[in-house]
């Protein structure tokens, strides 16, 4: 499918609606609703403490929110069985700061990973993963630029290999939906914006819809298609990334310039 097609094809991926959840009084999330389509590029800023890793475990089932709901496309028929909930995870993933690989495995190992939840569970425990899984895998390391790399050990890939070979088991798991939060944050300018470049490359040839954490606004206008900001758990700011401009900036960082979360102590 060409970049044109994928467009034409975009529908609603992921709906998030109401999502809240409050630790002790203090409330992380208070509200959030919005929906991403496959094929969008989404920027999720915010100040520090605004929500977005929580937001992130929220959606993936990490987090147990306290009221609100995702939906993904086509999911009507939830069920709640083991099966159909691997199957949910399996739609939704997620690439973080750190700690993403199994450090004792390597690159390609850790690229499998994103096929198990393709396999019998035995099968995936014993890693007799099959010929088709193997290749796609390489494959997905090819894409990433790290085919070269395919066995060395996790643990000895730099912070930017490392965030590649997250990105390529997602590519492997054959995602509908990926959740970035902080890609970035460790890594030099250039590497930046190879894992940027990357996110966005998988969004429009595979139609995928992503959702990056950043704390870098010139990163956000530079490479997402819509900035959402989020500030004590409630969106402030729902914009197409041309238009976030100076007056956006300061609704999102510039304290007070935003409605107070009354659950939250002053
Ligand atoms: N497990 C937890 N227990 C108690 N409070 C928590 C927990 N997880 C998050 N919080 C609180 O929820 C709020 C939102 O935290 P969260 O980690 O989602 O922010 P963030 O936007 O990801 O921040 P950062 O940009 O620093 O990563 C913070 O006030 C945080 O202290
Ligand atoms: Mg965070």
């Amino acid at each position: 499918m060409n970049i044109r097609e994928a467009a034409q094809e975009r529908t609603t991926a992921l709906r998030v609606s109401g999502m809240t959840k409050a630790f002790g009084p203090r409330r992380a999330l208070d509200g959030v609703s919005f929906d991403v389509d496959s094929g969008e590029f989404v920027a999720l800023l915010g100040p520090s403490g605004a929500g977005k890793t929580t937001l992130f475990r929220c959606i993936t089932g990490l987090a147990r929110p306290d009221r609100g709901s995702v939906q993904l496309a086509n999911d009507e028929n939830r069920g709640e069985t083991r099966g159909s909930r691997r199957c949910e995870r399996r739609r939704v993933a997620v690439v973080f700061q750190q700690f993403n690989l199994i450090s004792r495995l390597t690159a390609l190992q850790n690229v499998l990973a994103g096929r198990l939840g393709f396999v019998p569970v035995w099968r995936g425990f014993l890693r007799c993963f099959s010929r088709a899984d193997r290749i796609l895998a390489l494959e997905c390391l090819d894409r990433v630029g790290l085919l070269g790399h395919a066995g060395q050990r996790a643990d000895t890939l730099s912070g930017g290999q490392q965030q590649r070979v997250a990105i390529a088991r997602a590519l492997a798991q054959r995602a509908e939906v990926v959740l970035a939060d902080e890609p970035v944050a460790s890594l030099d300018p250039q590497a930046s914006a190879g894992i940027l470049e990357l996110l966005r490359g998988i969004c429009q040839e595979n139609n995928v819809a992503v959702i990056c954490s950043l704390h870098q606004v010139h990163l956000a206008r530079e490479y997402a298609d819509r900035i959402i900001g989020l500030d004590q758990g409630r969106i402030v700011v729902d914009v197409p990334a041309a238009a976030f401009d100076g007056g956006a900036i300061s609704r999102l960082y510039q304290p007070g310039a935003t409605v107070k979360n009354s659950s939250k102590p002053d």
